[in-house]
């Protein structure tokens, strides 16, 4: 589903010029999860938000295969009408945008893109309903402009009931586990299992912690450092890391 070959990748955001990927490459197949982890400022956030297609991060080399097609000739919509989802570290809030439009409106136009017809106001709601309903979030919430003044945890889950409506095919999901309280974490843990553990799916993980493992098990869990994928094991790996730490396993 997704090959990554030798990604180098700079930010330019900033004013900065800095190369962050390093070449790094990583396959992941439908039916898999993955996990990455890795210290601080290696490059996860970067990994994703450069696959995402987010303005400030240039591919210097490599290249990335999603689903058959060249991931970089694609623009950030058409990469999310293909079926990839970004859950980002940090959401951002948007004011005067209500959540349930936005989410409408980010159905409708990737369904559009697809030639699928539009979902009809009732049909939309019903969907919107059942899957705040799998991440036990409260209609009235959604009726909210986005993310303003949610909690860290609230933001979180919001995101994962957008993931749920816009069904994709590829999440990738940047520290969705950071904030949770104890009871969130299981929700969002078994919410990613009902919306995105299929044969036909697959989700990219990063994390800090073994915690959301527990829950959403990966078949392969990697290290990102210096921008590299520099170890890859299975489930058994996130444990040692959280034993040992980064410099005694990677
Ligand atoms: N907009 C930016 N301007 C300057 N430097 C940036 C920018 N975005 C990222 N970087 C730098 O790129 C490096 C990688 O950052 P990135 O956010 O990818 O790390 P990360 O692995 O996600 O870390 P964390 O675990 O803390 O989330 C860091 O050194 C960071 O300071
Ligand atoms: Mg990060």
């Amino acid at each position: 589903m997704l090959k990554i070959d030798n990604l180098q990748a700079n930010v330019t955001a900033s004013g900065t010029d800095k190369p962050i990927l390093k070449g790094l490459s990583l396959q992941i197949n439908a039916g898999e999860i993955h996990a990455i982890m890795g210290p601080n400022g290696a490059g996860k956030s970067t990994l994703g938000y450069t696959l995402g297609g987010r303005p400030g991060y240039e591919v210097t080399g490599g290249s990335v295969d999603f689903d058959g097609k060249d991931l970089f000739e694609l623009e950030p919509y058409q990469r999310a009408a293909a079926g990839l989802f970004l859950g980002f570290q940090y959401p951002v809030e948007i004011p005067g945008v209500s959540f349930v439009q936005f989410l409408r409106e980010a159905a409708n136009a990737q369904r559009a893109s697809r030639g699928e017809p539009a979902l009809s106001g009732g049909e939309f709601l019903k969907l919107a309903k059942e899957q705040a309903g799998l991440l036990r979030m409260d209609m009235d919430m959604l009726k909210r402009p986005v993310n303003v003044g949610f909690s860290g945890g609230e933001k979180k889950r919001a995101e994962m009931v957008q993931m749920g409506i816009l069904d994709p095919k590829l999440a990738i999901l940047d520290e969705t586990d950071s904030g949770l309280d104890i009871d969130a974490l299981r929700i969002v843990g078994e919410g990613i299992n009902a919306i995105m553990r299929k044969p036909s799916k697959a989700v990219l993980l990063i994390t800090h912690y073994q915690r959301l493992l527990d829950y959403v098990k990966p078949d392969f869990v990697h290290v990102l450092a210096g921008g590299r994928i520099v170890k890859t094991g299975g489930p058994e790996l996130a444990l040692e890391l959280e034993e040992q730490g980064y410099e005694a396993v990677a």
